[in-house]
Parts: C-alpha cells; sequence; structure tokens
C-alpha cells in the first residue's frame, strides 16, 4: 500500500478534478432520448481537452480480457457496472450510472455517479440511488489514519442492509495513484476477518458501492463486460477517490 506525496495528491486532484467537472456538465445531457454513445463522446472529448487520457478505454485487468472499447461505462437500471456505451436510449425514469477513469500526468483519477432521468423515476429507485450515496459518505466519514481498512465496508453494510438492499460482492473499490488500480481492495460489505490494514495519512483509496433493489448476485454479459443483477432488478454505483488524513478525509473527485 503506497503513501503518497503531498505533490503527487496535487496531480491526483487534477486527474479527479476531470470527473469531478464532467459529472456536472453531464446533468443537462441526462435526458430522455440521448444514447449512451453520445454521452461517451462528450466525455471523451471532454477529458481530451482537459490534456488528459480516458484511461478506461483499451484498459484489460488480465490477458483473458478483450480491452475495454470505451471511455466511460454506462450502466442502466439492472446494469451495475461496466456497461459498454452504445445505442442504447436512455428513457424517462431510467438510472444511470456513469463512471470515468482519467491520466493526467500518469496519475489516474476514478469515479462514479448515477443519475436519475426524466421526471418519472420511481421511488424504489430514487431510494436507492440517493441511499447508495449516502453509504459511500458513511464509508468517506469512518476512513481516517488509525481505522482498520473493514470499517469501510462495515459503514457501507450497517447502513445499507438494514434497509433491504443487495451489495455486490464481486466487484469492490481500490487504492489508485500510479495505476488505476493499487492494493488495497475495499470491500463494500462487512468481513471481520480481514481487518486491516490500518488507515495511513496520504493513501489514496477509490471507495465505490456497488447496491442493488433486490439480490447482490451479478452476472456478466456476452460482450465480456457488462455486468448485470441476475434477478433484473435496479442497480446504483457511486465512486470517490479520497485521500486519508488524520481528520476527514480530503474527496478528490469533487470540484
Ligand atoms: N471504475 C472502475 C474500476 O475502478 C472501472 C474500471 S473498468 C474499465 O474498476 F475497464 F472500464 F476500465
Ligand atoms: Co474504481
Amino acid at each position: 500500500m503506497i503513501v503518497k506525496s503531498v505533490v503527487e495528491i496535487e496531480y491526483l486532484k487534477k486527474a479527479n478534478r476531470i470527473i469531478a467537472e464532467l459529472f456536472e456538465i453531464l446533468k443537462k445531457y441526462i435526458k430522455p432520448g440521448i444514447t449512451t454513445k453520445e454521452l461517451d463522446k462528450i466525455i471523451e472529448d471532454y477529458i481530451l481537452s482537459k490534456g488528459g487520457v480516458p484511461s478506461f478505454k483499451g484498459y484489460s485487468p488480465g490477458k483473458h480480457y478483450k480491452p475495454y472499447p470505451a471511455s466511460s461505462c454506462i450502466s442502466v437500471n439492472e446494469e451495475v457496472i461496466h456497461g459498454i456505451p452504445g445505442d442504447r436510449v436512455l428513457k424517462d425514469g431510467d438510472i444511470v450510472s456513469i463512471d470515468i477513469g482519467t491520466n493526467l500526468s500518469g496519475y489516474y483519477g476514478d469515479a462514479a455517479y448515477t443519475y436519475t432521468v426524466g421526471e418519472n423515476v420511481s421511488l424504489d429507485k430514487q431510494r436507492l440511488v440517493n441511499d447508495t450515496y449516502l453509504a459511500l459518505m458513511k464509508a468517506i466519514e469512518v476512513a481516517k489514519e488509525g481505522s482498520y481498512l473493514n470499517e469501510i465496508g462495515k459503514a457501507i453494510s450497517f447502513f445499507l442492509t438494514p434497509r433491504g438492499y443487495g451489495i455486490v460482492r464481486d466487484y469492490c473499490g481500490h487504492g489508485v495513484g500510479k495505476s488505476l488500480h493499487e492494493e488495497p481492495p475495499v470491500l463494500n460489505y462487512y468481513d471481520p476477518k480481514r481487518k486491516g490494514p490500518k488507515l495511513k495519512k496520504g493513501m489514496v483509496l477509490a471507495i465505490e458501492p456497488m447496491i442493488t433493489l433486490g439480490t447482490y448476485k451479478v452476472k456478466t454479459l456476452d460482450d465480456g463486460w457488462t455486468v448485470v443483477t441476475l434477478d433484473g432488478k435496479p442497480a446504483a454505483h457511486w465512486e470517490h477517490s479520497i485521500v486519508i488524513t488524520d481528520g476527514e478525509p480530503i474527496i478528490l473527485s469533487v470540484i
């Protein structure tokens, strides 16, 4: 696990800032009728205009995976993560999570945001989106120097499980820095047997709860990437990259 210097944290802040700006810009485009491919183009163009590189494009977690083909992951309703932008048209009542990765001067930004589309989103879906965001904030609250890593997953699951949500277990958050995925894995559920390490000032973590309105079980579609809920129920995904301090963490992926 790598502790970052003040200078490195400045670079990470810049890489994440591009994403935070995009999440604001995208608000006016997330409307019924737009395709996920059009959104991906806006994202790619903006990252390039800021001198960054869309880091998901061409990314492959191992040689058995085909390289990821787009600049963002756009996952609608039952799609949990890694939705490939394409001809899918957003409809009134959808929820859509947008996960963006940047690389700026060798440092990675990584964050995700779940939007509601139009005026007729069901209360269940609105609650899912809001509660997933609140769970991320609860996790960020406990992520400080001296806490054990598993307090993050504990905060998420103690908030969401009593409310009846499914917590996806097959994917998790991660350290982030000069690589998109660094040690340690950051679980979204509580495992009392995987306590540590203790968090240290200067560690940078991407915390990313993936939460469903039904089962926590997921599967990957034949495109090799798109992860969907096994029961077809909607899912939300929020992610922030944060720096551990001895007080409140610094959230990098905000403006
Ligand atoms: N934000 C995701 C992650 O942290 C997305 C990476 S998958 C990619 O793992 F292929 F799109 F890059
Ligand atoms: Co991530």
